[in-house]
């Protein structure tokens, strides 16, 4: 990408001003990757080297960097957020059977269920080791909160699934625990390595957590119209294994008899014909549910935007503000 390009949204000014703490974070990940078992070093690699947005990182270092207090290791916390997060998408292929991840084909495909697993657990483990490297407690406790509640979401990812009825506060339930919750932990513990202040570091969490339930909803609706060349995902996989998420609920409720039929064989049963992915695409454009989906990610990015008005004034705020803004467009 031509330089002038690569930085020009706010998630490329952050990197821009991040950038030699980022390139930290890369290579405390690589170093800190098993060399002892060749194969858990190679399954990491694969992963790390792939083009991941590190966007949690990035996060936990900019909150760090807003108030400007580096006396504890910000690099480490984010290298431990970005392995935590690794070591869940290794577990998330695994149960979403998915063989396409940051533009490459996935862990499962390449070696297999097993490996992946306990290679996410290995990941899992190291971010462990980083986080008390830190020497805060504080954070560690924010993440591992954080990790026990992502396991929580995706069993209760899995027991909605096949069940396009569920309720709109189940659905934000399982994306809080799955995926909110270490956006926020991600900036909260930035700030309390930063030694901000009580309030500051509920401020960071709230932005975090709301942005995290507006970047899994614009992920769910990616699922259904994105370009599978810049997710690096395929597309349809949530379709396919019947889960459960926004767009279906909506469209669900809007349903008449014969959708909810269409809606039974292909989710319920799992009977899904070569053309009933383009079917569901009708059925959603004639409710426009993607754009219903937009509105609510819009109303969590409200939010997320509104609890920085407890952080100080400084450039790397009004970033993170276009941060949140850009994530309803986002393609990636
Ligand atoms: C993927 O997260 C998992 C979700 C919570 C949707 P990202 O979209 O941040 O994945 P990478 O790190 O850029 O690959
Ligand atoms: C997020 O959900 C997964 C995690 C929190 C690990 P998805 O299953 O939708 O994530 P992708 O689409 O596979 O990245
Ligand atoms: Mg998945
Ligand atoms: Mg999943
Ligand atoms: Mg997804």
């Amino acid at each position: 990408m031509a330089e002038s390009k690569k930085y020009q949204d706010s998630v490329g000014k952050l990197t821009k001003l991040l950038e030699s703490n980022l390139k930290k974070v890369d290579q405390e990940i690589i170093y800190r990757l098993d060399k002892s078992i060749p194969l858990i070093n190679d399954i990491g690699i694969h992963l790390i080297n792939a083009s991941g947005k590190r966007l949690r990182p990035l996060l936990t270092l900019a909150m760090a960097a807003q108030l400007n207090d580096y006396s504890q290791n910000p690099v480490i916390l984010a290298a431990a957020v970005e392995f935590i997060h690794t070591a869940t998408l290794l577990h998330d292929d695994v149960v979403d059977e998915s063989n396409l991840r940051r533009g490459k084909k996935t862990a499962n495909i390449i070696w297999g269920n097993e490996f992946s697993v306990l290679a996410g657990d290995f990941l899992f483990a190291q971010s462990f080791e980083l986080m008390v490297e830190t020497g805060s407690i504080q954070a560690l406790s924010s993440l591992a909160s954080a990790s026990c509640k992502i396991t929580q979401g995706e069993f209760q990812q899995m027991q909605i699934a096949k069940k396009p009825e569920t309720t709109r506060k189940q659905y934000l339930d399982v994306i809080g625990k799955k995926t909110a919750e270490l956006f926020g932990a991600s900036c909260e513990s930035g700030v309390i390595v930063a030694n901000g202040s009580l309030v500051e570091q509920k401020a960071a969490y709230n932005y975090g957590f709301n942005l995290g339930l507006a970047f899994q909803i614009i992920d769910d609706l990616m699922d259904f119209n994105a370009q599978s060349k810049k997710t690096g995902k395929n597309l349809g996989d949530d379709f396919k294994l019947g889960k459960t998420t926004l767009p279906i609920i909506l469209a669900w409720e809007k349903s008449n008899t014969s959708e909810k039929q269409f809606w039974n064989k292909t989710l319920k049963e799992l009977k899904q014909d070569t053309n009933d992915f383009e079917k569901a695409l009708t059925i959603f454009h004639k409710y426009n549910i993607f754009e219903s989906c937009k509105l609510k990610a819009q109303e969590f990015i409200s939010k997320s935007k509104i609890s920085l008005d407890q952080l100080p004034d400084t450039e790397i705020k009004e970033h993170l503000i276009g941060l949140a803004d850009e994530s309803i467009q986002r393609s990636r």
